[in-house]
């Protein structure tokens, strides 16, 4: 059993109330046995079965659940640094995708990449993003579009999830975009989608959720909903790529197929908003996407009025978001999206494992649930969010063990 004290603020952010409820307390202690919460409260309400727990000093910081990052692209095929310069000098990510860059040029990046390159590749970026706080990511597959290379990506996640200690959620997004050789006979690919391949992928239990990209350059909302019918049938959980680019009806698809989460969402309409709340879909604002390709980001502020969970993640992928860091993501939602930083870690955790289906195991802290957090060298959530640094984060902890920097050490600029 263990024991963690001396701790300013600890943001349990359990899911009662809204998108500002974090329930945070005040000179906390936290106590975890295995890979389990047992307790978390005042520092001075220690119960007395607990107090002979193994003691750590949290040396006055911030302790958060483990970041959820809830929309990741996590493994791929080389880079596209020269269409981050093409875009600054006034090109468009349509025009760039129409001219064979964009998705395709990644695709035929990671066709050539074998198994154990990828998974390197990612390795490296789970062992920085574990180091940031984050314990549990999303990965989809997406940048294959063949049954190889699809299946490819999905087995290096498969792979990584027994390797290394963050836990991943794999997503079949086969239908990123149709590939080259399908380009005359879009109906062959989405047949390619619906009879083999999302059947295959649920059979051998290779991903947990099917994702569409609704889009112009991609799918249209009518081959969407064949996809995600398939998918559902298939017992994969729903998510969709939508409203990103333009504002195309992928919202009010997330509502009427029951996804877990409608993402991006840039140019959502008032229908699709109200679609949203109703069906209960969390809404995942991804504005490192929206800083990268210099658009408005999604109107976080008019979700949460309306009654829609915001999520807030990365989309770290080699294009439109060529970052994984998630403290700066979140960031960034207070800065461009006015969510406050409360508003913004409820995203990260609590509702971004809702937005995964992990919300009864991880995303808050509260006996039962996973003792998976993060120890930030903050006094509170306002200061850690406010004064952005590389790297804030002092240790994390998933399942109980101490997975990156050292717990209970002591550091940097927490003003006693
Ligand atoms: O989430 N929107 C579609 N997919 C990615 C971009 C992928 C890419 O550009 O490679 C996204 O932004
Ligand atoms: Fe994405």
């Amino acid at each position: 059993m263990k024991l963690l004290d001396n701790i300013s603020q600890l943001a349990t952010c359990r899911a009662e109330g809204g998108q500002g409820d974090i329930h945070p307390i005040a000179g906390a202690a936290l106590v975890w046995e295995g890979n389990r919460i047992l307790w978390v409260g005042p520092e001075a309400e220690v119960p007395e079965e607990f107090r002979g727990a193994g003691r750590m000093d949290a040396q006055g910081g911030l302790v958060i659940p483990g970041l959820v990052d809830c929309h990741t692209h996590l493994a791929f095929g080389g880079w596209r640094a020269e269409e981050f310069e093409q875009r600054i000098r006034g090109e468009s990510y349509l025009d760039i995708a129409r001219d064979g860059g964009g998705i395709a040029r990644t695709v035929r990046l990671t066709r050539e990449a074998s198994e154990e390159e990828l998974a390197l590749k990612a390795r490296g970026f789970l062992d920085e993003m574990l180091s940031l706080g984050v314990t549990t990511v999303e990965c989809k597959s997406g940048y294959g579009l063949d049954q190889e290379t699809e299946l490819r990506l999905l087995r290096v996640y498969r792979r990584l999830a027994r390797e290394q200690p963050v836990r991943l959620v794999p997503t079949f997004l086969g239908a990123h975009q149709v590939p080259a050789e399908y380009r005359d006979d879009r109906a062959g690919y989405i047949r390619l989608l619906v009879e083999e391949l999302i059947p295959r992928v649920a059979r051998e239990d290779l991903a947990a959720g099917c994702d569409v990209f609704v889009e112009q350059s991609a799918f249209t909302p009518a081959e969407a909903r064949e996809i995600l019918l398939a998918g559902r049938a298939a017992g994969l959980a729903l998510r969709l790529h939508a409203d990103q680019l333009s504002s195309g009806g992928g919202a009010e698809l997330a509502a009427e197929v029951g996804a877990l989460s409608a993402d991006h969402l840039e140019h959502i309409s008032e229908r699709g908003m109200a679609a949203m709340a109703r069906a209960g879909v969390v809404a995942v604002s991804l504005p490192l996407a929206s800083l990268y390709l210099a658009q408005p980001p999604m109107p976080a502020r008019r979700l949460i009025e309306a009654g829609v969970a915001v999520a807030v993640a990365t989309d770290f992928n080699p294009g439109s978001a060529p970052s994984y860091h998630l403290p700066l993501a979140l960031t960034l939602a207070c800065t461009l999206q006015r969510m406050t930083p409360a508003e913004a870690l409820k995203g990260a955790t609590c509702y971004a494992a809702r937005a995964l289906g992990l919300e009864s195991q991880v995303g808050s802290l509260e006996p039962g649930k996973a003792a998976d957090f993060a120890l930030i060298d903050a006094p509170d959530v306002n200061h850690w969010l406010y004064h952005f640094r590389p790297n804030a984060c002092r240790a994390t902890v998933v399942g109980g063990t101490s997975r990156a920097g050292v717990l209970g050490d002591g550091g940097g600029d927490v003003p006693r």
